[in-house]
């Protein structure tokens, strides 16, 4: 970011030489000033006559870092740690953990009562770590703190932290019970914060922590779909109205139609008060706004990306394993150790005719149900 543009242009105007000598000085700083606040006046009021996109062509006549200070000011900068606003700059984070050769980012969230160690975000990373060809995919993991105990355990375990500030919400509590206010609050913020991701022309796999991930999922993806979510439960096909969504695994691509789409879906937050953006996902899924804005949503087969809900069967194909059906924390816990068990002894047979001689499910005992 280019700071040393705004400062040097500053220290033109401000602050005025001291002493009685240089009135004019002043005057024909003053008389430049009011012409350079002419010509952006004039700039932006031809901007709105002629232009629709407001933030892409109108601000790209006034110096970058103008433009670049009102994004990083309407992020919500860091409060935690008392870092500097660029340090927590979601632009700046975003490109740093980006895949190379594709804006693509992996976005997950965290609590503070998931970042106790041996809690959920250390199997997390641990998945990464055993899964197939998984571990090259930690790089680009966006980890976004809602808490500053969160935030700082991040820090300490990984290398792309981002602070998420949610006006209204108790940040030092660190617990929100399961649809409680804060919980809400949480989810939908969620929401409108990937829908900046969005705009910023990232595409992303958001996964919830409680997820494993044992194999790289890219390749399984839809090559046509905006928009591709896990199930619960999958029926038929993938794009089957009727399966039910589990907004803990998604991947979307960067486009008009997933901004609307996003943009769309939090205006369900006041449509359906006291609902879960799940739960609005479910109905909205069939409103014929998505057809009109041409939204591809694509359901993903639990074949290859489950949950407890309705678990993948066969390890040859399993991809990713989402700790849902399952409420409690220890519960949780325990199975998702259970998990990644299997999956160590599965991997840990050498050759591929051990693997298909022995059963290619799982063998440990979980507490959650099956549903
Ligand atoms: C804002 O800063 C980023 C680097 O931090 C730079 O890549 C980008 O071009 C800047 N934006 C503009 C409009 O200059
Ligand atoms: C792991 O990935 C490699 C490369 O894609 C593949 O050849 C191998 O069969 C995979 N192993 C398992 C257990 O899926
Ligand atoms: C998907 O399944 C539904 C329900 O059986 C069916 O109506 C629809 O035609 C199927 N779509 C495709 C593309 O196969
Ligand atoms: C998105 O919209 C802008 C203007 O509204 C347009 O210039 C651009 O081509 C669109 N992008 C896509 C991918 O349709």
């Amino acid at each position: 970011m280019n700071s040393n543009c705004v400062s040097s242009r500053r220290g033109q105007i401000w602050p005025p030489k001291s002493g009685g000598g240089n009135l004019n000085h002043d005057r024909i700083n003053r008389g430049y000033f009011r012409v350079l606040v002419l010509f952006i006046l004039v700039t932006l009021a031809a901007c709105f006559m002629f232009s629709n996109n407001l933030s892409e062509k109108c601000f790209q006549f006034l110096p970058s870092s103008f433009y670049n200070i009102s994004f990083s000011r309407s992020d919500n900068s860091n409060v935690y740690a008392g870092k500097a606003n660029d340090e927590n700059s979601l632009g700046s984070i975003l490109k740093k953990a980006s895949m190379k050769d594709k804006k693509t980012v992996i976005i997950t969230t965290l609590n503070a009562a998931w970042t106790e160690p041996n809690s959920i975000f250390d199997l997390f990373l641990e998945s990464f770590r055993i899964g197939n060809q998984t571990e090259s995919l930690l790089k680009h993991v966006v980890v976004v703190a809602l808490d500053q105990k969160a935030y700082s355990r991040c820090l300490e375990v990984h290398l792309h932290c981002y602070a998420l500030t949610i006006a209204g919400l108790d940040h030092s509590s660190g617990q929100a019970h399961f649809m409680s206010k804060d919980y809400l609050k949480m989810m939908w913020r969620r929401i409108d914060f990937l829908r900046t991701v969005l705009e910023l022309g990232y595409d992303f796999v958001f996964t919830d922590a409680d997820v494993t991930w044992l194999r790289n999922p890219f390749p399984r993806f839809y090559p046509d779909g905006d928009f591709q979510i896990s199930c619960d439960r999958y029926r038929y096909n993938s794009t089957y109205l009727n399966n039910s969504p589990n907004g803990g695994f998604n991947y979307v691509k960067a486009n008009n139609r997933t901004v609307q789409f996003y943009k769309f879906w939090y205006t369900g937050r006041d449509y359906f008060p006291g609902k879960h953006d799940q739960d609005v996902l479910d109905m909205i899924k069939f409103n014929p706004f998505i057809k009109e804005i041409g939204l591809k949503m694509r359901f993903l087969d639990t074949a290859y990306f489950g949950g407890f809900c309705q678990p993948s069967k066969d390890l040859d194909l399993v991809i990713t394993m989402h700790a849902n059906c399952c409420s409690r924390l220890e519960s949780k816990i325990h199975d998702i150790k259970m998990v990644i068990e299997d999956w160590k002894k599965y991997m840990a047979l050498p050759l591929r005719d051990e693997r298909n001689l022995s059963p290619r499910t799982w063998t440990l005992k979980r507490i959650c149900s099956y549903g």
